[in-house]
């Protein structure tokens, strides 16, 4: 009987790679259990005892997970890259088009309308408060060409924009390749100089850090879009105040905020729900047990 303790809530459908008659999987098991399924908790601050050997982060990112310190102590660490992309996917489009024509402004302000008289009158008036910009013909930058930047390239490029990519890890032609209707970006510069709204899909780490920050946020166009739907690290917050204070950056709009932005008035904020759908959950803890599964069982170890 393999032990795993799962850290956060995980689809139940795990049960069905991880039987009951084999795998004791659940929240209540000590923490010298054989293997971890995570979603968000931070482990940066646990001790894994000798029979921990795999560890599976339930999503893309894994900059919850001690990766040295498990290296160190032989602990194969999983993550589930793709299985929830198309919920980014989707999260992104939405949160761009509704930064574009104003549509948080235009609920808050709506409901501002309740019990009042003339309401036809007040409405009036909103349209002309709330006028957004269509995204056809623009230009977005995306920033990452993994399996979460492609896809949201080639769905802007369905909605009639122009898509620059850019990879700081792969070869632009690799990347140029993956992607149909994405123009490969030689280097940063050009998607920042040329791109209305910017999406980043990169994972964050030491290298990547502090990402964007003034040097970057000084070649945007004035008036420029951010999607954050990454990690909040990737963005130097205090250039990006400055940038946004200027006007450079008109929304900054984010699944990742930090205290400071909740009160900006141009940051448009959400609670880190990119993967929160049945769906990507439930792709994400598929992949997650079956890596456990084949690791327990074969000694495999695959991450797609
Ligand atoms: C990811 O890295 O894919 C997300 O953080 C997943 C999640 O929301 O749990």
């Amino acid at each position: 009987m393999h032990t795993i303790k799962k850290l956060n809530k995980i689809s139940p459908v795990i049960y069905d790679y991880l039987p009951k008659e084999n795998y004791n999987v659940s929240s209540h098991l000590e923490d010298d259990s054989e293997g971890f399924i995570v979603r968000s908790a931070d482990c940066h601050g646990m001790d894994f005892s000798e029979n921990t050997i795999a560890i599976a982060r339930a999503g893309a990112g894994t900059n919850n997970i001690p990766i040295d310190k498990c290296t160190e102590k032989g602990i194969v660490v999983f993550n589930t890259p793709g299985a929830n992309a198309n919920g980014v996917k989707e999260l992104v489009i939405g949160a761009m088009i509704a930064a574009s024509r104003n549509l948080p402004e235009a609920y808050d302000w709506a409901k501002t309308l309740k019990g009042q008289d003339g309401v036809a009158a007040l409405v009036e008036k909103g349209k002309g408060q709330f006028v957004g910009g269509e995204v056809k013909g623009k230009t977005l930058g995306v920033i990452g060409l993994g399996a979460i930047g492609i896809m949201v390239a080639n769905a802007a490029s369905a909605i009639g924009m122009n898509v620059i990519g850019y990879d700081p890890f792969l070869s632009v032609d690799r990347a140029w390749s993956i992607s149909m209707y994405t123009h490969k970006a030689e280097k940063l510069d050009e998607l920042l100089e040329k791109a209305d709204f910017i999406t980043l899909h990169i994972p964050q780490n030491d290298k990547t850090k502090g990402f964007l920050s003034t040097p970057e946020f000084s070649k945007m166009k004035d008036g420029v879009i951010i999607l954050n739907f990454a990690r909040g690290g990737l963005v130097k917050t205090t250039s990006l105040f400055d940038a946004m204070d200027s006007g450079k950056v008109k929304k900054y709009v984010t699944d990742f905020p930090d205290d400071d932005m909740l009160c900006h008035p141009n940051v448009l904020a959400i609670p880190h729900l990119g993967a929160s759908t049945p769906e990507s959950e439930e792709n994400c803890a598929v992949m997650a047990a079956k890596q456990m599964r084949d690791f327990f069982e074969t000694g495999t170890i695959v991450n797609s």
